[in-house]
């Protein structure tokens, strides 16, 4: 049997056409660039999480001389938030990067290790959390994580 999977998103070409808490941490994230140790990619990417009582945590990636080493941005922060606030929920989290000075024309989508975790915080948090990846041209929206790993591993 043939099946297939179809993924609603939402596409905005300017983050002033945000839902207000979307734009606010969203530019939390382009914020968190600054934070990003690339010497080797040159590659800065932020994360921001709205957490469920409001508040808002954000970290950047930071690249080792041992380059597995490195760690995403994404991880970074959940790893953080995962020790500071086991309990509290995560609603959103946004995510942009820049190459040098310029944010990216498209969305950095988030690599699979940490659309993992980012699937752990859901788990974890018992809701959806909602993924704003910012650019320059486009900003999508996506309402679960599940979206972005419609076959996740399940089973354990
Ligand atoms: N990177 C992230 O921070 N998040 C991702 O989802 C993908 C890649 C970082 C890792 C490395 O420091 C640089 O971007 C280039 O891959």
């Amino acid at each position: 049997m043939k099946k297939k999977i179809v993924i609603e998103y939402q596409e905005f070409t300017s983050a002033g056409l945000l839902a207000k808490d979307d734009a606010e941490l969203l530019e939390a994230a382009v914020s968190a660039t600054d934070f990003s140790y690339s010497p080797f990619s040159k590659f800065r990417v932020g994360a921001a999480v709205r957490m469920a009582d409001g508040r808002i945590f954000k970290a950047a990636n930071q690249e080792s001389e041992a380059f597995p080493s490195g760690m995403c941005a994404e991880r970074s922060l959940l790893y953080y938030v995962f020790s500071k606030c086991p309990d509290v929920p995560i609603e959103a989290m946004a995510i942009a990067a820049k190459k040098g000075r310029k944010l990216t024309a498209t969305p950095t989508r988030p690599c699979g290790a940490c659309i993992q975790v980012m699937l752990d915080a859901q788990k974890r948090g018992g809701r959806p959390i909602r993924v704003i990846l910012g650019a320059q041209e486009k900003i999508e929206v996506i309402s679960s994580v599940n979206d972005l790993i419609p076959f996740s591993f399940d089973n354990f």
